[in-house]
């Protein structure tokens, strides 16, 4: 494949970018034609951001998977589609062919509708990392199913949330998952998840630890049976359904600052443009290369930078079941000397923590083959971005810093590789159609005088293809969350910095959202999940900066247990039942790393509790809290701030 809208020279970018603004319909209709339409689009863009109502290549007809699959088979039918690296580095990787891939796909999308799986029907995917998830991704997108792909680590309860909101009839699970030491029992989890529940309809089961389960009569199903019944009819495609534009393509559920996780919705055409396009210009993909992301499909990372810009861009992509210490904290560094990868794609956590084993790890691993290193997912500080530089890219390979969001689909700020300036812990320059703008509390433009560096809330003034549609469900939802905050503009709910060049350095979350490890979490959605535990009264939940994860949670609880708990219960036991109702609740993500009891919370006169005094607790900067004197109880200040962990 050769990409022509590939940007080749920092000129290249402004030009593109000059371009994009001030012609978007036209920018991105000369993108989108180098993609295979069943039908031609009518209408490149239509807009509304009050509504939100954002419409592009409106009356094209397209199947994302004749994109990623069908369309390379002439040319790189036997060039590997996926290389896969188990967790246990002494069992064998597989590679799957393009070819081999796309007869997969074709094959599980009959077993999909062998199942009673119809077009626009909700497929829930609580999967390990194993080529078959990707397999079950692009076969519900061929059959016109919506996946939802709820990631490994979240709890029975937070899965039964999700289908219950998504209205899925259908879930595709494997027996377990192996991650490091742990086997992790997914079909006993999805067992879990489904106690009373009646709207689902089949559960297909793909085997990979073989460890026990229970499979219901009627209702649960093998992956393998099910394919060898259709490989025994000798089915090896399965024409793609056709899409429109604007048809949902999948929901991925993401945080917010209310406590119940959003259904982010993209779509089929405007999705598949934009992760093609930043794949290739980001990363600055060449035919042939081996591109390796550490995701978890089950975050946007991996839907966007592992499956769909890869596989549309003709890639190679690399999938890892694993995590970077199992067995050693060389794993990454073997994993790129033995498949000679090419491009590198990690989060900061996952820097940082690597960091800290030092440099011996390193030792002895053929780095060589490395050409583009990325980060995701958090602002990267500089130390780390300078042992990454340094130590795995031997100072030659330009990193890119990507700031994104699951509701933006693809990446929207970072230099290209090699191509624009790159400057450590800066995302830098917006990607092309990206218009950029920080503003004030009120939402008024900031705008620097001079040479001045300026801060603000950061938003966006129009659509990208790639934009989420809606959040399912609940569309007013959307509008209040993203578009009503600053009236006719999205709103990311980060906070950024703007320099004298024009770059961008994103400093964080200015809502009440963490970010712990990469992963966004809503401190309203751990409340909820601490106040269901039976003694809780009443808690606040907080962030601070984490040597390693970036942000860790602090939780202030007030606690009141029953007789039989205070008799009975130690402090560390009440905080370890507490940690336990996290984990059921939401997944042992969302477990905080400091719990302090304490007696009262402070909160002011109408009863708001003032976590920017919370805040600097737990960040100790007890110095200066501001101003208390509105408080209702002044005294409780104290009290937290002597018992503070
Ligand atoms: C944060 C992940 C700084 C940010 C793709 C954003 C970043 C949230 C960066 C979205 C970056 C993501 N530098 N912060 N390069 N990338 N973030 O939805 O706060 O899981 O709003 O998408 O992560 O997290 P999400």
């Amino acid at each position: 494949m050769h990409y022509p809208y590939q940007i080749k020279s920092l000129a290249d970018y402004h030009a593109a970018y000059h371009r994009s603004i001030k012609d978007p319909a036209g920018f991105w209709a000369s993108v989108a034609e180098h993609f295979t339409w069943r039908k031609k689009w009518d209408t490149t863009l239509e807009w509304n951001f009050n509504e939100p109502d954002v419409k592009w290549f409106q009356g094209g007809k397209l199947n994302i998977t004749e994109n990623c699959l069908d369309r390379h088979l002439e040319k790189l039918g036997n060039q590997p589609a996926i290389i896969w690296e188990p967790n246990a580095p002494d069992e064998q990787p597989r590679v799957i062919t393009y070819k081999k891939l796309h007869e997969k796909v074709c094959q599980f999308t009959q077993v999909l509708k062998n199942n009673g799986v119809k077009k626009g029907d909700r497929v829930c995917l609580y999967m390990g990392m194993i080529p078959e998830l990707a397999i079950a991704v692009l076969a519900c997108a061929r059959m016109g199913a919506i996946h939802s792909v709820v990631f490994g680590g979240f709890s029975a309860q937070s899965i039964s949330d999700r289908l219950q909101d998504a209205g899925a009839e259908f879930i595709v699970t494997c027996d377990g998952a192996f991650r490091g030491g742990k086997d992790i029992p997914l079909k006993n989890i999805i067992d879990d998840a489904l106690i009373g529940n009646h709207t689902i309809k089949k559960v297909i089961v793909c085997t990979r630890t073989r460890t026990p389960v229970s499979m219901i009569k009627g209702r649960d199903v093998w992956w393998e049976d099910e394919m060898k019944q259709v490989e025994e009819q000798g089915i090896t495609y399965v024409e793609a359904e056709e899409m429109d534009a604007e048809d949902p393509l999948f929901i991925l559920y993401t945080s917010g600052s209310t406590g119940k996780p959003k259904g982010v919705v993209h779509t089929c055409g405007g999705y598949m443009v934009y992760a093609n396009y930043t794949f290739v210009n980001v990363f600055q993909y060449k035919p042939g290369q081996i591109h390796f992301c550490t995701a978890d499909i089950g975050w946007i990372t991996g839907h966007t930078y592992i499956t769909y810009g890869p596989l549309s861009a003709g890639a190679t992509t690399l999938i890892f079941e694993g995590i970077p210490t199992y067995p050693n904290a060389g794993r990454f560094w073997d994993i790129i000397d033995k498949h000679r990868v090419n491009i590198f794609y990690t989060a900061p956590t996952a820097i940082r923590s690597l960091m800290a084993f030092g440099n011996a790890p390193l030792e002895g691993k053929d780095l060589s083959t490395l050409e583009v290193l990325g980060t995701v997912g958090e602002p990267i500080n500089e130390e780390a971005w300078h042992w990454y530089h340094e130590q795995v890219g031997k100072k030659r390979c330009p990193i890119v810093d990507t700031w994104w969001q699951t509701e933006t689909g693809g990446c929207l700020i970072s230099n290209l590789a090699g191509v624009t300036p790159e400057k450590p812990s800066w995302a830098t320059l917006p990607m092309p159609g990206v218009q950029l703008l920080l503003v004030d509390e009120n939402g008024n433009e900031k705008v620097a005088e001079g040479d001045e560096t300026i801060s603000g809330n950061l938003c966006i003034k129009a659509p990208w293809p790639s934009i989420l549609r809606t959040t399912y469900g609940d569309h007013e939802r959307c509008r209040i969350n993203y578009f009503a905050t600053y009236p006719g503009l999205y709103f990311t709910g980060d906070g950024a910095l703007r320099d004298k060049d024009g770059f961008y350095r994103i400093t964080g979350r200015v809502d009440d959202v963490l970010n712990v490890s990469g992963h966004r979490i809503g401190t309203a959605e751990v409340e909820n999940a601490i106040n269901m535990h039976a003694g809780v009264v009443e808690s606040a939940v907080v962030g601070f900066p984490h040597p390693v994860k970036g942000q860790a949670i602090y939780a202030f609880i007030i606690y009141q247990g029953s007789h039989q708990q205070n008799t009975h219960g130690s402090d560390d036991l009440i905080k370890s039942d507490i940690l336990q109702t996290v984990t059921r609740v939401i997944g042992a993500i969302a477990k905080p790393d400091k719990i302090q009891l304490v007696s009262g919370l402070p909160k002011t006169r109408s009863g708001k509790i003032m976590r920017r005094i919370l805040r600097k607790i737990a960040e100790g900067e007890t110095d200066n809290l501001g101003d208390t004197t509105t408080l209702l109880d002044p005294g409780v200040v104290e009290e937290i701030m002597n018992g503070k962990l």
